[in-house]
């Protein structure tokens, strides 16, 4: 293990961790039910195995699914801890409970979670209360609030032995190179010794989804700093972010195949970089798009 390495490990109060240096290839290729599908998925089927999906958090769904086959200790849950495009958090303590009960592993992909929720930043699993042996494979990216590069898994000795031997994505790949595994440890001692910053993105996006009930937008029950704006159409979710980017505010239209057809968005991301002022200036702006007929308030749409 890396010094990094063994400094996410006692960040996570985990046995270890496995740095990881190449950059995961997420293609978005969403179900109706809102289901998210990576590469990984895909080499998960190229491996011979079996890849069944539940819907978007839907704990009744996942458990059916596992009745459905039959799981076993070799059958693995895959959850994000934040959607990525929803910005809620998965209901983790019922996802790790209907593992568990079945005898499956639990994998929690807390790329948006980690280093924003929880009372050390440790995400979503933190937050949950939840530890290693409800959440054996913990996946965080190092490349959102971490704001470097790379990602890493936390797990028992075994299975980072395991990746770190056998890992298709792993081996044979360029380490992280050592200046970013340098940045990735100021960034750790950040995250411990300034956590207002944590308090601080939290609140942007609480007065942010205020804001957004006092306009009438049709939010999504978030209190991440991902904060969608359902649009529904295309051209008007890329309307009003060419709109919004012509004000300084760079705001993605998030489309399909990344969210399902008919829930365009506006996707608003938060940082504790962000000011207070920059989140009124924002409310200011989505105001001023209502009254321009570019966005259209939850009763009209
Ligand atoms: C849930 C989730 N996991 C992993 C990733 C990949 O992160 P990175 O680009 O840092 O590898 C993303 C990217 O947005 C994501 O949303």
């Amino acid at each position: 293990m890396s010094r990094a390495d063994e400094k996410l490990a006692q960040k996570l109060a985990e046995q270890a961790a496995a740095g990881r240096s190449r950059r995961r290839r997420t293609v978005d290729a969403r179900e109706p039910g809102g289901v998210r599908v990576t590469v990984e998925g895909r080499e998960c089927l190229a491996s011979g195995a079996r890849f069944s999906r539940y819907a978007h958090g839907d704990v009744a769904a996942l458990r059916s699914r596992l009745a459905w086959i039959g799981a076993t200790a070799r059958t693995l849950v895959m959850t994000d801890g934040v959607f990525s495009m929803d910005g809620d958090i998965a209901p983790l303590r019922d996802i790790a409970a209907a593992s568990q009960e079945t005898g499956a592993q639990l994998l929690v992909d807390d790329a948006h979670g980690f280093g924003v929720l929880g009372a050390t930043g440790a995400g979503a699993v933190e937050e949950a209360g939840l530890g290693v042996d409800d959440v054996p494979v913990l996946m965080c990216t190092l490349g959102k609030a971490v704001g470097t590069f790379g990602a890493f898994v936390a797990g028992s000795p075994v299975l980072i032995e395991s990746l770190l031997q056998r890992a298709r994505t792993y081996i044979y790949t360029t380490a992280l190179p050592p200046a970013v595994a340098a940045a990735t440890r100021e960034s750790l001692r950040v995250m411990r010794d300034e956590p207002w910053r944590r308090s601080r993105v939290l609140e942007h996006a609480a007065r942010f989804r205020a804001g957004l009930a006092d306009l009438g937008l049709p939010s999504l029950p978030s209190r991440t700093p991902i904060q969608p704006v359902l649009v529904g159409d295309e051209a008007a979710a890329v309307s009003a972010s060419s709109a919004l980017f012509e004000q300084g505010f760079w705001v993605p239209a998030i489309r399909p195949p990344t969210v399902p057809v008919g829930t365009s968005r506006l996707r608003f991301t938060f940082s504790a970089s962000h000011t207070a002022t920059q989140v009124e200036q924002l409310l200011a702006a989505l105001q001023a798009l209502c009254a321009s007929g570019v966005l259209r308030p939850a009763a009209s749409a």
